[in-house]
């Protein structure tokens, strides 16, 4: 299978202990519920939670962006897409659709989001240049892209995508480098 040449994909037992562990951190301290309201979706958007993993803002999403919005999950591992199908059906999550990724590419078309959020995952990302350029074909001209830190520096963040130069930073907060399209 092409995705598992891929070292961005996690071998099985490591995506089930990180779930694990993120299952936990929500738990004793519910970190989801703050960092997913530090990126104030809106009703009626459509958005796109980039390497969303086991999908633990995945229903907080679905009720923010309502009816007439819609989340589209995407992660370039497997089990996370098993994952997120099982709380569609779960939760009943009619807005929410879940996209296995090919290596830096989706089956999503052009412009389709106003907001594409990417936590704790831009670390993992070998090739910057090719991940910020399928992100920005992905977001509407207006639309805004949110990505987190994750395991690296602030600064090593801003100078990745500073050096892909597909994207402009319009700001910094603690949490995200928010960018909106370099048109
Ligand atoms: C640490 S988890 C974070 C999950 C989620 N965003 C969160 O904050 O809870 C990182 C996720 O990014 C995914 N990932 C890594 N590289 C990716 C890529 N190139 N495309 C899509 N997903 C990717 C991994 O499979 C994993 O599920």
């Amino acid at each position: 299978m092409k995705n598992r040449k891929n070292r961005e994909v996690m071998p099985n037992i490591a995506f089930h202990i990180m779930t694990a562990t993120m299952k936990l951190m929500d738990f004793l301290g519910k970190r989801s519920n703050k960092n997913f309201r530090t990126l104030d979706l809106k009703s009626g958007q459509t958005v796109i939670d980039y390497g969303c993993g086991p999908a633990r803002y995945i229903q907080n999403a679905s009720n923010t962006v309502g009816e007439y919005g819609k989340v589209i999950a995407v992660d370039i591992h497997p089990l996370a897409i098993k994952k997120i199908k099982v709380k569609i059906e779960k939760y009943k999550l009619t807005n929410v659709e879940a996209i296995l990724a090919e290596g830096y590419r989706t089956s999503i078309v052009n412009e389709t989001a106003d907001v594409i959020y990417a936590l704790d995952m831009f670390h993992m990302i070998e090739q910057p240049e090719k991940f910020l350029t399928e992100l920005s074909r992905l977001l509407k001209r207006d639309g805004t892209i949110i990505i987190e830190d994750g395991h690296q520096s602030r600064s090593e963040t801003v100078q990745k995508i500073e050096e892909a130069g597909v994207l402009k930073i319009i700001q910094q907060t603690k949490f995200h480098v928010k960018c909106k399209k370099n048109i």
